[in-house]
């Protein structure tokens, strides 16, 4: 089994980028291997009480988050894949939950029965471009705190790709196809490995 992670800022464009990369890799190995294209938050359940607690309490966010990849892996493990493509992961909620505070070993330690991404591309984006991408999506009220919640969330994930050998860092500032193609080509090499 081969978990690929994909991690970045809002409006980094992450789900777009994995679901080109899905398309081309199921055109690849799509005859031969199960390759499941997926997303966190993942049960409707989960996610619409995220929403209607109104994203409050820290700890109690990545408790959700948590519980809600615990069902994600269940269902994974049982349904037998080859390759996962995963739209956010353990490292969503390692960078958005410690910049609210949440000690970061502690998040460690409740996604510690998790399997570990064998990759993680990180997109890299600067806060303000992410935010030009989503215009119209957030309100000019919430600009400026968004603007630095998503700055302190980018650190976070810059700094983890230091500490951790299997993150392959993105910059998704250029053209789609040009991100496209380097993923991809990162990506590619670990495919019959
Ligand atoms: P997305 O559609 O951009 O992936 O949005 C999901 C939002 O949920 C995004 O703002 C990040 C947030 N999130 C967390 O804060 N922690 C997590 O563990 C996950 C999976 C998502």
């Amino acid at each position: 089994m081969l978990i690929i992670s994909f991690e970045g800022i809002d409006g980094s464009g992450k789900t777009t980028i994995a679901k080109l990369i899905f398309e081309r890799m199921m055109k690849i190995i799509g005859n031969r291997k199960k390759v499941l294209l997926t997303q966190e938050p993942f049960t409707k359940e989960i996610s619409s009480l995220i929403e209607k607690l109104g994203w409050k309490d820290p700890i109690a966010l990545t408790l959700l988050f948590s519980a809600d990849r615990a069902f994600h892996i269940n269902w994974i493990l049982k349904e037998g894949y080859d390759v996962i493509l995963m739209d956010r992961y353990i490292h969503s909620t390692i960078a958005y939950q410690s910049v609210l505070g949440v000690d970061e070993e502690w998040i460690r330690l409740v996604n510690s029965n998790f399997p570990k991404p064998d990759i993680v591309i990180l997109l890299d984006i600067r806060p303000e471009t992410a935010l030009e991408r989503l215009r119209g999506k957030i309100d000019r009220f919430n600009f400026s705190e968004k603007l630095s919640s998503l700055s302190k969330v980018r650190e976070k994930y810059l700094e983890l790709s230091r500490k951790e050998r299997n993150f392959k860092v993105i910059n998704a500032e250029r053209e789609l196809n040009e991100v496209e193609e380097e993923v991809w080509n990162i990506i590619y090499s670990y495919l019959d490995s």
